[in-house]
């Protein structure tokens, strides 16, 4: 009997530790998954600009002309889209967006 409660405790407590991991990094593979999804055949998967990206007219998100923009800007661009940019209001919800500025501010780290 004791045995048997020592290994659901262990059991529980491996359950808790991956939910704790699996949690805390999920925010960042949405926006990736999300950024490879439905930006990354425009903006490159870095970031940098596909081919058809650059030849409408997309910058390099690793850029400081684009990293000088506030998260603001950014979010607002998305939102509502500019020039060849779709707007994405309605399509991707205000914290998928907000997740997104975060992950294009992590792209210029790297
Ligand atoms: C159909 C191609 C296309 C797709 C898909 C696309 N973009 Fe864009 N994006 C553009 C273009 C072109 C611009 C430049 C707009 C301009 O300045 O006229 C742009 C600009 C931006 C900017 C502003 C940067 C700047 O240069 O001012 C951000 C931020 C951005 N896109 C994020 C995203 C995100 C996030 C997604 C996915 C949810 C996405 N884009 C999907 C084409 C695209």
């Amino acid at each position: 009997m004791k045995l048997i409660s020592i290994r659901m405790g262990l059991v529980t407590l491996l359950a808790c530790g991956l939910i704790a991991v699996c949690s805390s990094s999920a925010v960042a593979q949405d926006a990736a998954a999300t950024y490879k999804a439905k930006c990354a055949m425009c903006h490159g998967p870095d970031g940098k600009g596909s081919a058809m990206g650059v030849k409408m007219g997309a910058r390099d998100f690793t850029s400081a002309d684009v990293q000088k923009l506030s998260d603001a800007q950014l979010t607002e661009t998305i939102t509502k889209g500019k020039g060849k940019m779709p707007a994405y209001d309605g399509k991707l919800k205000d914290t998928e967006i907000k997740d997104l500025v975060a992950y294009i501010r992590g792209l210029a780290k790297k």
